[in-house]
């Protein structure tokens, strides 16, 4: 990430630590909900663990990404910077949900969905930046992470939809077919 490095290293950090935020709260998010559909009688939910056990360790992988990027940057990866801040706030809220125990699984679901939706949103953000910037090897890193991202949002939208469809329609979606 040299050139957005040398364009503007403050901004690059407090962007990276936003990041950074999201991913760890998504590996907590992911953890929970995990717990909660292996509880679950819910078939519908219970064939999407699998799936939610991959997404968790590629959360986790990005969080360990980002504080690499962070440490090659000059920060700290507890930095705490405005952006940092600022995703705590946003992320209040889908946290409660995700921790509140007597939450319905659809709720988690609906809450995992606003995290991908922002995480996603973040990293395209990122690579425009880079592209912008003509950063080539910053390129290939975001690439590769947002790609990632673009399944998640998938599959989580997958199964979102299909609960949708179950309390709409009565009809049944085995989402392992639907969420590649
Ligand atoms: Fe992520
Ligand atoms: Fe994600």
């Amino acid at each position: 990430m040299k050139h957005l490095a040398q364009l503007d290293r403050p901004a690059l950090i407090d962007r990276l630590a936003e990041r950074l935020v999201f991913e760890r709260l998504a590996v907590e998010l992911y953890e929970a909900a995990i717990l909660r559909i292996n509880a679950s009688a819910d078939v519908l939910v219970r064939r999407a663990a699998p799936t939610l056990a991959r997404i968790r360790f590629e959360e986790h992988e990005h969080a360990s990404w980002l504080e690499r990027a962070l440490a090659g940057a000059g920060a700290s990866p507890s930095v705490e910077t405005p952006r940092s801040a600022l995703a705590r706030i946003e992320t209040e809220g889908i946290a409660r949900v995700v921790r509140d125990a007597r939450a319905p699984l659809g709720h988690v679901v609906q809450a995992l969905l606003a995290a991908e939706l922002v995480d996603h949103a973040g990293w395209h953000a990122l690579l425009d930046l880079a592209d912008e910037a003509e950063d080539d090897d910053a390129h290939e890193q975001l690439r590769r992470r947002l790609d990632e991202e673009s399944t998640h949002l998938h599959a989580i939208r997958t199964i979102e939809r299909a609960l949708g469809r179950r309390e709409f329609l009565g009809l049944e979606t085995d989402v392992t077919r639907k969420a590649a």
